[in-house]
């Protein structure tokens, strides 16, 4: 199982060094929450900013754009540096396209999945998906209460993907109150990475942290 801490719980006023402290203290990947103040209330970062990070890290950047009209920005986050993209269903009039535009582009696609949204929706893109991400809050913010209502699609979508035989090559990712209560239980559904924010950057000590998350005690 991979943990990718959520920067936007870091300190945006020092990006470069939580980067490096979630490097040291083991993270996985880095998760990268783009948001633009209409498809989500919030607005943080875009390919600028993710441009200026790449040389300070080698972790496997996974851009969450929680953008509308996603393929105007493609190709600017690949040039930027994001190693995997994942669009919202819901931001996309055609999601088929835009993953066909950002597997195109040369790195891996994800798509997101709002708690409403069913996951029945993957049927007919599963195979030009790299990663499913079933959001467990409502996107937009951290620190808010994970879903419970959200488990049982990560398990449809483990299903789903087993079913087509992609269980060994598509990650399955849950976002949003993700904390070591929360986590074991959406590894148990059959999560793969594990998003955490505030669970990781909320705390003094990230190594700490971060095993937490992994279940194993801290050292
Ligand atoms: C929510 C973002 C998440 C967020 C998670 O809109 O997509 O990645 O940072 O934060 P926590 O872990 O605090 O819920
Ligand atoms: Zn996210």
């Amino acid at each position: 199982m991979k943990v990718a801490p959520s920067l936007l719980s870091a300190d945006f006023a020092a990006l470069g060094a939580e980067l490096a402290a979630i490097e040291a203290a083991g993270a996985d990947w880095a998760h990268l929450d783009v948001m633009d103040g209409h498809f989500v209330p919030n607005i943080t970062f875009g390919p600028p900013v993710i441009a200026k990070l790449r040389p300070r890290s080698k972790l496997f950047f996974d851009a969450h754009l929680m953008i509308r009209h996603p393929e105007r920005y493609i190709g600017d986050f690949v040039k930027a540096g994001a190693d995997l993209i994942t669009v919202h269903a819901e931001a996309c009039d055609h999601l088929h396209r835009v993953l066909g535009q950002i597997r195109e582009a040369g790195v891996k696609a994800g798509v997101a999945l709002n708690p409403h949204t069913p996951v029945s929706v993957l049927a007919h893109v599963l195979d030009m998906v790299d990663l499913v991400l079933i959001m467990t809050v409502n996107p937009g913010f951290g620190g808010q209460r994970f879903i419970d209502a959200c488990l049982p699609k990560v398990r449809q979508a483990r299903a789903m993907l087993a079913e087509a035989g992609l269980a060994d090559r598509v990650e399955i990712q849950v976002d949003g109150g993700v904390d070591p209560h929360t986590a074991p239980r959406c590894v148990e559904a059959g999560a793969t990475v594990l998003v955490a924010g505030t669970a990781v950057f909320g705390k003094d000590d990230y190594a700490a942290a971060i095993a937490a998350l992994r279940g194993q005690p801290s050292a």
